[in-house]
């Protein structure tokens, strides 16, 4: 039988973290939302349940909370942060708000317990929270503590039930994964062996149920999602039932839309149709500064390009690469307590392609997992590793207005700038790297004039999963050959700085 961990969703900022931890242990894990009633999720593939944190204070009223009966479902449960906490007040014990917060890495003293088998005597612990476990229940033991917390993890192992005040999920956690794993596979009893590309026959058969005999038209990207969801429905789909669309929406990079149908031509052997819409776009763009609305225009105006070309040829679905995080951060339907996503932002109500018209083959999978499966497919792994672009492309990099003169601009800046690190050999160990026209003129002299012309910042991010990131340390060298060329050839610009932001607080992308 398949086992399967639960993760209850209370908000926390790391969840997702804690899900791919697992599924990284070779254990399918999933997300749910803490509203959701528990019967509803609680089959008997469930091995184990981890309550995550959150930002709430467990005694608010508008607290998220669920009945004590979660700690007797029969199978163990780890609470985490405000799981943690929660787990306390439903059995019995009390938290309280400590008048510092303790944040950040954090000395932890490990006493015992099945949780820390293997695990350091004195460790390092991520913690982040102001409320505390000042009294835990009756039956329930301390296991570790740090300066400020006196019960940083307790556990009544007769009724399976642990919690953590700090972060076992995040890499500042330095024995983290350790101690999950002691949870995942020492007191749930998972035998592990799950693997996302396992799940490739499976996918072929969930799309066959839902298409039958119908007709579908997918939109491509280019982007590593979207190509390992056509891939997938090229093999599942009889020939003449699959028609792939390229909407080039004139903010690709420099050559990107002739890049991408050729690999797609030749690589993948799929037939791309190629909709030109870059006009319309623009023109839906014209003087819209707002980056919100931006995305909206540009989410809106894909699927109704993609509707056009559905009905040309009287196709019933649409095949999207939306992956579990869009999902999840969406609120994955019932949760409360997450915000929207901004990423999937424009997505029209009235659109002909209703939920059930919408064939999401990947929609349970993260990004690293969609990884493997594209290469399992056997999918060129220059595409699979392809650095992620935003869906609205550069119009987030180029800020305020956009006009074709400025996409002009930010597009040769963009293609120096990745030329150089490619040269120098970087582009591998980089996230994401681009070019971003900052809307700021600064004063300069060339020749002997004087301009006032555009500054362009460059970034570049090192990154596991794009949820932290850090600004890439790229060398002196490569950055100024990078500024002396963008401004020796590109007209317009006179000014270059390197974005040293990090993740959190600065997203990746400006806008
Ligand atoms: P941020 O800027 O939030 O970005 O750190 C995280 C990742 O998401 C990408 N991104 C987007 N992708 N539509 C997308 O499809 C969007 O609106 C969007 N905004 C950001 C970004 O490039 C990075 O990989």
């Amino acid at each position: 039988m398949r086992e399967k961990i639960i993760v209850l969703d209370f908000g926390g900022q790391y969840n997702q973290l804690i899900a791919r931890r697992v599924r990284e242990m070779g254990v399918l894990s999933e997300i749910r939302p803490y509203t959701e009633p528990i019967a509803q999720w609680l089959t008997g593939e469930v091995r184990g349940i981890i309550l995550t944190g959150g930002p709430n204070s467990v005694y608010a009223p508008d607290a998220p909370r669920t009945g004590k009966e979660l700690l007797d479902a029969g199978v163990p449960v780890l609470g985490i942060c405000y799981g943690m906490q929660l787990m306390n007040v439903l059995a019995g014990g009390e938290v309280s708000g400590a008048a510092v917060r303790e944040y950040g890495h954090t000395d932890l003293t490990v006493r015992d317990g099945a949780l820390f088998d293997g695990v350091s005597r004195a460790t390092t612990v991520f913690m982040s929270h102001t409320d505390f476990v000042s009294r835990v229940p009756a039956g329930f033991r301390v296991n570790a503590t740090t300066a400020n917390c006196p019960a940083a993890a307790f556990s009544c192992p007769e009724r399976k039930l642990y919690g953590v005040q700090f972060h076992p999920e995040v890499n500042h956690t330095a024995e983290g994964k350790k101690m999950l794993s002691n949870f995942v596979f020492g007191i749930c009893g998972c035998e592990g062996g799950y693997r996302a590309g396992d799940r490739i026959d499976e996918m072929i058969a969930r799309i066959r149920e839902q298409v039958g005999d119908g007709r579908v038209v997918a939109g491509l990207s280019g982007g590593v999602d979207s190509s390992v969801a056509c891939v997938l429905a090229d093999r599942a789909l009889k020939k003449g039932q699959l028609t792939c669309v390229f909407v080039d929406h004139g903010l690709l990079r420099l050559n990107e839309a002739e890049q991408v149908m050729e690999t797609y031509h030749r690589n993948l052997g799929l037939d791309v149709v190629y909709a030109d819409a870059s006009e319309r776009f623009l023109d839906a763009l014209r003087g819209v500064t707002d980056p919100e609305k931006k995305r909206h225009i540009i989410g809106e105006l894909f699927v109704r390009v993609f509707e056009e070309e559905a009905r040309k040829i009287g196709a019933d679905f649409l095949l999207q690469g939306t992956i579990y995080p869009d999902r999840i951060e969406s609120g994955l339907g019932g949760s409360a307590v997450i915000k929207s996503h901004h990423n999937v932002g424009g997505f029209p109500e009235d659109s002909v392609f209703s939920k059930a018209r919408l064939v999401e083959p990947l929609d349970t999978l993260f990004k690293d997992e969609v990884r493997e499966v594209g290469e399992r497919l056997g999918i060129p792994r220059d595409m699979v590793w392809r650095q992620p672009f935003p869906g609205p492309g550069l119009a987030v990099r180029c800020i305020g207005g956009i006009t074709r003169e400025k996409l002009d601009i930010l597009r040769a800046c963009d293609a120096i700038y990745l030329e150089e690190l490619n040269n120098a050999g970087l582009s591998r160990q980089i996230w994401q790297s681009f070019a971003v026209l900052t809307g700021v003129n600064s004063v300069g002299v060339m020749g002997d004039g004087r301009t006032y012309d555009q500054v362009v910042a460059l970034r570049a991010v090192v990154s596991d999963d794009a949820m932290t990131v850090e600004a890439a340390e790229i060398p002196y060298p490569v950055l100024k050959r990078t500024m002396t060329r963008i401004i020796g050839e590109v007209p317009g610009v006179n000014r270059v700085v390197y974005d040293i932001t990090s993740k959190p607080p600065g997203p990746i992308e400006w806008e």
